[in-house]
């Protein structure tokens, strides 16, 4: 892969996690399409089986196959796959014991589905080798076949576990097929060639997880990537003029003032209107000065951040590539 000069030059698998509903699924297929860009080849994986990569592409659900997905600016392909737990298993049953056939025999019997449901840890190191296999690949010419993977993870509470695939899989395996792959799933998760994403809001629920979080991938000894703050609001008002409304210090009188003198409302309106606003302009900077505080904890994380703004008109395709456009810009990919 040619040098780009970025924050996370070879860095060849972004695993992007973050709370619940902050914007994972958003992030990474950003992230891909930034990645991308200028002619690269890019898997897109998602694990949950809830399709969110096809619907934010405006794309029928994928099957488990990778799929060009969409076209990155400056030429480039980002490729899908929805990993499923099931065919993961009969794949890998197949690579190691050359039965795929037996596999087939075992779904229908319910026992695949009964592996991957009451051992968690299995059911993780087949989706994470599904990906990892993806990351290590090489074409005929030797080269690898994806310049980069990204993988919609599940939410932080859960995300250190899914990694930790050795440990998860010691309970299970110590010798054998099921341990040598763990193994090497587990070499490329905790090698320099990964990067965990952390994906929060400006709140204080998604910030303590995000730090919570990091702690904990530092504890099992997985790579460490950057935090993308989502949904940032730029702030409206001068911080001088929030700092006061912070402390209820706002001038509805000289507001409306104002209005009168720009001719917006007059007499009782114009007190109704500055009040309404002045309530407004209170709730913004209370939010602002919470913002403030959160930043301020997540500066203690000593990771990269990055900024991706709150789209006034929800994530369409164009609204993708817009994000894309200011990951690039910031250095990310
Ligand atoms: N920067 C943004 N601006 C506006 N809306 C956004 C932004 N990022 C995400 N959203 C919206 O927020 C919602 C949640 O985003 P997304 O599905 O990516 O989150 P998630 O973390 O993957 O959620 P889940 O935990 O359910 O998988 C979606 O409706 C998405 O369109
Ligand atoms: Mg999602």
């Amino acid at each position: 892969m040619d040098s780009r000069d970025t924050d996370w030059d070879g860095v060849r698998l972004h695993v992007v996690t973050g709370k619940g509903g902050t914007g994972k699924t958003t992030v990474a297929a950003a992230l891909a399409l930034a990645l991308a860009a200028g002619g690269r080849k890019v898997l897109l994986v998602e694990v949950e089986g809830r399709q969110g990569i096809a619907q934010i592409f405006d794309r029928p659900p994928l099957p488990y196959e990778e799929r060009r997905i969409a076209v990155a600016p400056d030429g480039g392909d980002v490729y899908a796959l929805a990993v499923d737990p099931e065919e993961a298993m009969l794949e890998y049953m197949e690579m190691f014991y050359g039965m795929r056939t037996a596999g087939r025999a075992l779904t229908k019997m319910g026992i695949v589905d009964f592996a991957t449901t009451v051992a968690p840890g299995f059911r993780d190191v087949l989706v994470t080798g599904k990906t990892t296999e993806a990351v290590r690949r090489k074409g005929k010419n030797g080269r690898r076949v994806y310049d980069a993977v990204v993988l919609d993870a599940p939410p932080t509470g859960r995300v250190a576990r899914f990694l930790n695939v050795t440990k998860e899989v010691a309970g299970l395996a110590r010798v054998g097929p099921i341990k040598n792959h763990s193994d090497l799933v587990s070499g490329v998760l905790k090698s320099p060639e990964t990067a965990v994403h952390f994906v929060t809001l400006l709140e204080e629920m998604p910030v303590q997880e995000t730090l919570d979080g990091i702690a904990e991938l530092r504890a099992a000894g997985l790579p460490q990537g950057g935090i993308f703050l989502n949904m940032v609001r730029e702030s409206l008002l001068p911080q001088a003029v929030l700092d006061t409304a912070v402390k209820g210090g706002f001038d509805v009188a000289e507001l409306t003032l104002g209005l009168k003198a720009a001719g917006l409302a007059d007499g009782d309106d114009a007190t109704k209107i500055a009040e309404a606003l002045a309530e407004e302009v209170v709730e913004h900077a209370r939010r602002t000065a919470i913002e403030r505080g959160e930043r301020a904890s997540l500066a203690e994380a000593a990771v990269p951040q990055y900024e991706l703004p709150l789209l006034a008109d929800g994530v369409d395709l164009a609204g993708l590539y817009e994000l894309a456009a200011s990951i690039r810009t910031q250095g990310v990919a």
